[in-house]
């Protein structure tokens, strides 16, 4: 049983393949964390409780022991108001003013299924799940704190539900998913942050005293930073280390924090942002926070993003049963950008033929009267003036040419110079009679409220419906100002951010339900929203508006410290590069959109005879290792972010392996050349030492063993942006 519960200690124990997680019910009813490591036998660990010298660490009433402070006690579920005064995981207010919690046990269930978050997306499935009722006393609110194990994956999931059962309103003010106690400080904060063209990049620096969060307060996740946090030992490397990774199903405001205390304890932390949160709680209402997915490592950073690309890839709404083919998908974005029409189009397509691309998808430009990005956002009608004859003739192309058709949209925004602004310009996120701001010269639909997503929902709808559409790219260009809804009563504003988020989800369950066979990829200027909650509805995402192959290194390699590989879209671009203008060889940048979900990014018609062999060979290349970027484990061997000491250390290097061992694919890239560099040896990973490889580029056979042990020499490059693949196959 991966969840045990020992009555005569109160001892909770989840464990997975190979972690536990340990807490029990102690004095005066509080939770008392125990242990979150490495997997142990069923263990009594009260020899582990410490008392600190606890002066100024008040005791609960009626206690006076200096064990019994909830300033002292590693917490599952702390609250504000009974003397633990680093960061609660829950605040609320009652009708008369007081902010007072105590939340104390009363009574648990282990459930085999377990059950959906209402409105939310979150992982299904599960070996199984604990509940556990908490009260408060006086009030009588409760708090369902849920536990659900994924044992083959290492992974904990935990949310809250708090519901009002006292009677009167209550208003929820934080409610985190998940908060976790460790009995030390000694590890590395690591985060992704990003900007704008250069999303998810790691950064990792030494745990300090007092609070330290990433956040986000955009109303989205954000290109600035991820909901995700980890935790890992300062000697923690890729094999090697202990870590602990915290993400979030969300893809709204969130903060994910780790708070160290004058005893060098840390209390790691994520969920919804408390900053501009509030929500009325009527009575009999209840408030379900997001999921928390949470996994331990004893075998460094690596193992810890294959857990979470595991549970993603097995549990994760649309990212499930990612080992079919995705498309490879040509998107007119940067080979016309505003200036096109059929014939051009259909240019475009023909010009496709014989090159592998399986799908043609029309960007941003198709609708209302769009020339330039100012206008007609909402007006999902065809643009008359460009494509007098509907979207059919260039659909019909598409098959003509061997190939299905997508389309781009970005229902969440409408534009001021539209007929949906004009018609309702009350729908747009902004406080009548103050001045707003817009961004891309654009506002945010109000998704708060239901006519809105209704509306999205009958035009999106028909949209797909009456036309032969197969792949949709849901972007969405600017983050939420003016956070104000007509929608909603002055005493539930704060609910607003939150509110637009399950709007948002309402709206997207709709749609992939009722059009299953469209594969939708998000999209936020790139990767401004690139989180478990958005993937959940649309398994891939446009990692970075920054197409260029040399900064996709490091963007994919940050991306995939959580997620799958397969979710990100990856694209050849042309060269010079439209964001960074470097000239880099085809090759490289067809080897790192391979590296995910593939597809390209250029006008075909610019090619020339050269490249166009290229693109077949990539296509045909890509088509033979699908099955191991959707489905296989992803190691990453040189991560860019990492320099070495004697001129080395620019380069790159990840490996696919299938999960029978059998095949896999290596991608090697080198950023500056380096003049007199050292040799470069690189030790493979994930492969059976016991079986040889045929390595095809190599015309060789090598053992597993020697590959991971000793390693593989790469070739020496004397230019810049050089790029390689080894493809292995077990020979024996
Ligand atoms: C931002 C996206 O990231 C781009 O790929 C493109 O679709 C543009 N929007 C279109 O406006």
């Amino acid at each position: 049983m991966p969840i045990t519960y020992q009555s005569e200690t109160r001892t909770f124990q989840l464990d997975t393949a190979h972690s536990s997680y340990i807490f029990r019910v102690y004095d005066g009813d509080y939770l008392f964390h125990e242990y979150w490591g490495r997997k142990l036998r069923p263990v009594d660990l009260i020899r582990l409780h410490a008392t600190c010298a606890s002066g100024f660490s008040p005791n609960w009433a009626g206690y006076t022991s200096t064990s019994q402070s909830l300033d002292l006690i590693p917490a599952e579920y702390p609250v504000y108001g009974g003397g633990d005064y680093r960061s609660p995981a829950m605040e609320a207010a009652f009708s008369d003013g007081s902010r007072l919690l105590d939340l104390k046990y009363v009574s648990h269930t282990i459930l085999k299924q377990k059950p959906s978050l209402p409105g939310l997306p979150a992982l299904d499935g599960g070996d199984a799940t604990l509940e556990l009722a908490l009260a408060d006393h006086p009030s009588g609110l409760t708090v369902i704190v849920s536990y659900t194990v994924y044992e083959e994956c290492d992974v904990i999931t935990r949310h809250a539900e708090i519901v009002n059962t006292t009677g009167e309103m209550v208003r929820v003010n934080r409610a985190l998913s998940a908060s976790v106690d460790l009995g030390s400080m000694d590890y590395d904060l690591i985060g992704l942050r990003g900007a704008y063209l250069r999303e998810r990049q790691v950064e990792r620096r030494p745990l300090r005293h007092g609070m330290q969060a990433l956040e986000s307060r955009r109303g989205a996740s954000g290109h600035q930073m991820n909901p995700f946090l980890a935790l890992a030992a300062p000697n923690a490397d890729e094999e090697t280390g202990e870590v602990y990774g915290a993400a979030l199903i969300y893809s709204g405001s969130f903060i994910a924090s780790a708070e160290v205390d004058c005893f060098n304890t840390t209390r790691l932390q994520i969920g919804l942002n408390p900053f501009d949160f509030s929500w009325k709680l009527e009575p009999g209402e209840s408030f379900t926070t997001p999921e928390a997915v949470l996994t331990y490592s004893a075998e460094g950073l690596g193992r810890m993003s294959r857990n979470f690309h595991t549970v993603f890839r097995g549990h994760l709404g649309k990212v499930k049963g990612t080992r079919r083919p995705n498309p490879i998908v040509i998107n007119n974005w940067e080979a016309t950008y505003f200036d096109f029409d059929e014939e051009k189009l259909c240019s475009l397509i023909r010009s496709c033929k014989g090159l592998g691309i399986d799908t043609f998808v029309l960007d941003d430009g198709w609708f209302g009267k769009r020339d330039d990005d100012t206008t007609s956002l909402g007006d999902w009608f065809v643009h008359r003036g460009k494509l007098p004859n509907g979207l059919k003739p260039v659909i019909d192309c598409c098959r003509e040419n061997g190939m299905s058709f997508g389309i781009w949209v970005e229902p969440e925004m409408v534009s001021e110079d539209s007929e949906l602004y004009r018609t309702h310009p009350d729908w747009a996120i902004q406080k009548e009679g103050r001045p707003y701001c817009t961004g891309r010269q654009q506002l945010v639909l109000d998704l708060s409220r239901r006519e809105v997503t209704d509306y999205l929902k009958e035009t999106i709808g028909r949209l797909l419906a009456e036309n032969d559409i197969s792949y949709v790219k849901w972007d969405m260009n600017r983050n939420i100002t003016d956070q104000y809804s007509s929608g909603l009563p002055a005493d539930r504003q704060p609910e607003l951010l939150h509110r637009y988020m399950l709007g948002l989800y309402d709206l997207l369950e709709d749609l992939t339900d009722r059009f299953p066979q469209v594969v939708f990829e998000g999209c936020s200027g790139g990767g401004g929203r690139f989180d478990a909650g958005m993937l959940y509805y649309m398994p891939q995402a446009w990692t970075s508006d920054d197409s260029d192959a040399i900064e996709r290194l490091k963007i994919q390699a940050g991306t995939s410290l959580v997620y799958p590989p397969r979710c990100m879209t990856a694209h050849v671009s042309a060269s010079p590069n439209h964001q960074v203008e470097r000239v880099t060889p085809f090759k490289t940048r067809g080897l790192v959109a391979m590296s995910a979900s593939f597809g390209y990014e250029l006008n075909p018609l610019s090619l020339d005879e050269e490249e166009r062999a290229a693109i077949a060979e990539q296509t045909a290349y890509y088509h033979r290792i699908n099955d191991l970027v959707a489905g296989g484990d992803f190691y990453r061997l040189v991560c860019p972010f990492k320099q070495r000491p004697n001129g080395g250390g620019d380069d790159a290097a990840w490996m696919f392996v299938s999960p029978d061992k059998s095949r896999a694919f290596v991608m090697y890239a080198q950023r500056l050349a380096v003049p007199a560099g050292p040799p470069r040896r690189i030790r493979l990973q994930g492969l059976d030492p016991r079986v040889v490889y045929r390595i095809e580029e190599l015309d060789g056979d090598f053992g597993g063993d020697e590959l991971m042990y000793a390693g593989l020499t790469m070739p020496y490059f004397m230019a810049d942006f050089d790029a390689l693949c080894f493809t292995l196959i077990r020979k024996i």
